[in-house]
Order: C-alpha cells, then structure tokens, then sequence
C-alpha cells in the first residue's frame, strides 16, 4: 500500500502516505471509518481540499471507499500485500537470450475473453476510451477511407509524427518530426532499433561489470515503472548510467511504454530529456495507455535513423494509415491537457 512517489511529494500525497501507513500499520482497520475530511485536515494542518484530493487518491487505490452521506471507510480486502521479488541474479557472463514459449502462450490467453490476463500488462479495456476511438476511426473511414487505403510513407503519418512531438515537449524532449518513425507497437520499435544498432550473436546490457569485460552492442532499459517490478530510476542515476555508456560509446535503447503511467504532477523524465546530447534511442507506444489493438507506437531514433527506415521497409513497410488517422484525432481532443495524470490503470 506505500504510496510511491516519482518526485517530490506533493501535500495531497504526504497526507495520503500518512493515511496508508496507518492502514498498513493497522491503526485504521478494514471496515473502519477513517478520520473525516474536516478532522484530518485539522490534524494535519491541510486545507479541506488537499484532504478531499488525499482521499481520492486513496480512493483510486483501493485503499478508502467513499460511502453516500457517511464519509470514507478502509475498504474491508484491503490490497493484499506483496512480498517485493526478490532481486534476480543474473548470470555474469552473457547468455544467448530467445522468446519462450510460456511468453507465447500468455499472449495467446491475453486476447480469451473468458481469461483474467495476469501474465499481461494490459490496461483493462473498461478503463480506455474506446467510444471516442471508435468514433474517430469510423470517421476517419467514412470521410477519407479511399485517401487512407494507400502506404503511409515509412516513417507514418506527418500529422501524427508532429503531435508525438508536441507530447514529447512535455517531458523535455526536443525532437523533430523528421527523426520520429510511427511503427506498429513498442515491440516493432524495440525490435527495429536493435536490428539498428546490433547484429545477431551481440551482447546487449546494462551493467558497469558488462561494460568493463565485454564489447556491449547496446543496452536496452525501462527507466520508469519498469514491468514487472515497477521500478523507476531516479534522475541522477539515469545521468550517472548516461556518462558511462558515453564512456564506453554504447547507445541506449529506451523503452518507455509505461513512463506516462504516473500518478502526481510530473511523469519521469527519459533519458534523452537529460541528456538530448547523448546517445539515445526512444521508443514507446499507446498499448498500455490508450489503444494495444490499434498497434501504434514510435520510435525517435536520432543518428540511426536512417538505419531504423531500412528496417522498416523490409519488416512490415509501412504502419497501417486509418489507425494513425484517429490516434491523430484523439490525439488533440484528449491528450493537449499538459498536467492532466493519465486515466489508465493496469488491470
Ligand atoms: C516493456 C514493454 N515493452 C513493450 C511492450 C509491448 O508493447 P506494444 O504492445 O506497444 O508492442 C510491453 C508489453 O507488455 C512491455 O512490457
């Protein structure tokens, strides 16, 4: 139940830290009614506001349940709480890596409705806002369904290439529509920046170790919310890993899929909005937020660009049109609210 913040805490999260541990310590026990609004605020020496918006959080969480003309109450299954994993160990030497067949088989169950997907990071479908998406690709194919039946360039839909740009902007990224390639999902990204950057039989890393023993082709990290830990690097360690790979002259692959699953007023910064000098390649997509079955995501690969396109031709050619055309559209209805947390949770 630790309330995990990305930043310095706000006062709304203190509070609700605060509200938590009591949980957790079992001061406030499930079925109980927590303090009300008024009286913790009072007690906290918080405005009525910051308390409502404390409680709300908690709400989100699971944690409190608001009830009609009563007031909040722990809810009585409280989340169950986890052990945390304990830390892989893995081999010191490289080791050859494949997709198994278990990972197969998980994404085959992800996609029976009669199955909960646990082995997924899949948003729960409820919580996307497939209406709106609905709309806009029926619109998109009844206005201009002829226009979009074609290939869209390699690199995807210019329209759509410029938005990811001013979305990058908020997370300090200064990119240019012209080093950005719309690919069919993070997955067609992750793949086409390693096919860039590596050849079959390279070792691809993240450790100082690694660095020092071994020619390393590139690493490939998650730095926020990392599946399936959670985990998120704090700034100066992503600085401090950026220096040694300079060292080194290795590129970073960033796959930051889940860094727009944040809660408070900042997302976590990626790498290359530390170091846009660096030797960075970014890629995400809307599978965990928006939309896993339009299959849209981007990459922005800087000097290998041209390397990354290449790819692209000879692996699917081009993105399918009519999906950028509406994950253009709800782009600029939903998605222009800068501080705005993001609705979507994992199921
Ligand atoms: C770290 C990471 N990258 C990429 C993907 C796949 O993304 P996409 O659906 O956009 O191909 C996943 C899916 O679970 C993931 O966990």
């Amino acid at each position: 139940m630790t309330i995990v913040q990305t930043e310095r805490a706000h006062r709304y999260e203190e509070l609700a830290s605060f509200v938590a541990g009591l949980v957790d310590k079992g001061t406030l026990r499930p079925g109980s009614r927590a303090p009300s609004l008024r009286r913790i605020s009072r007690d906290r020496r918080a405005s009525l506001s910051t308390a409502l918006k404390a409680y709300q959080l908690l709400e989100d969480r699971g944690i409190l349940e608001a009830r009609p003309r009563s007031g909040y109450y722990v809810t009585r299954r409280p989340a169950a709480s986890l052990d945390i994993p304990a830390l892989s160990q893995p081999p010191g030497t490289p080791t050859s890596v494949a997709i198994a067949a278990t990972v197969l088989n998980l994404v085959q169950y992800a996609s029976d409705p009669r199955l909960v997907p646990l082995g997924c990071a899949v948003p729960s479908p409820e919580l996307l806002a497939a209406g709106q998406l609905d709309r806009f690709l029926a619109r998109a194919a009844r206005i201009k369904g002829v226009d979009y039946n074609v290939y869209t360039a390699p690199k995807g839909d210019a329209a759509l290439r410029q938005e990811l740009c001013r979305r990058a902007l908020r997370c300090g990224q200064g990119w240019s529509p012209e080093d950005v390639v719309v690919t069919c999902g993070c997955t067609e990204a992750v793949t086409l920046e390693l096919k860039a950057v590596a050849r079959p039989g390279d070792t691809i890393a993240a450790l100082a170790h690694a660095l020092d023993q071994k020619s390393v082709a590139a690493c490939l990290f998650s730095s926020s919310f990392n599946n399936p830990l959670g985990c998120t690097m704090p700034d100066a360690k992503k600085l401090e890993f950026l220096r040694l790979l300079t060292r080194h002259s290795v590129p970073l692959i960033e796959d930051d899929i889940y860094g727009d699953i944040f809660f408070g007023a900042e997302r976590p910064k990626p790498f290359g909005a530390l170091d846009p000098a660096a030797n960075t390649i970014y890629c995400s997509s809307f599978s965990k937020t928006i939309a896993p079955g339009y299959r849209i995501g981007w990459l922005m690969a800087g000097r290998h660009t041209q390397t990354v396109l290449q790819q692209k031709l000879a692996s699917t050619l081009a993105t399918p049109a009519l999906t950028q055309a509406a994950r253009r559209s709800s782009f600029l209805r939903r998605l222009r609210q800068p501080s705005a947390p993001h609705p979507a949770r994992l199921c």
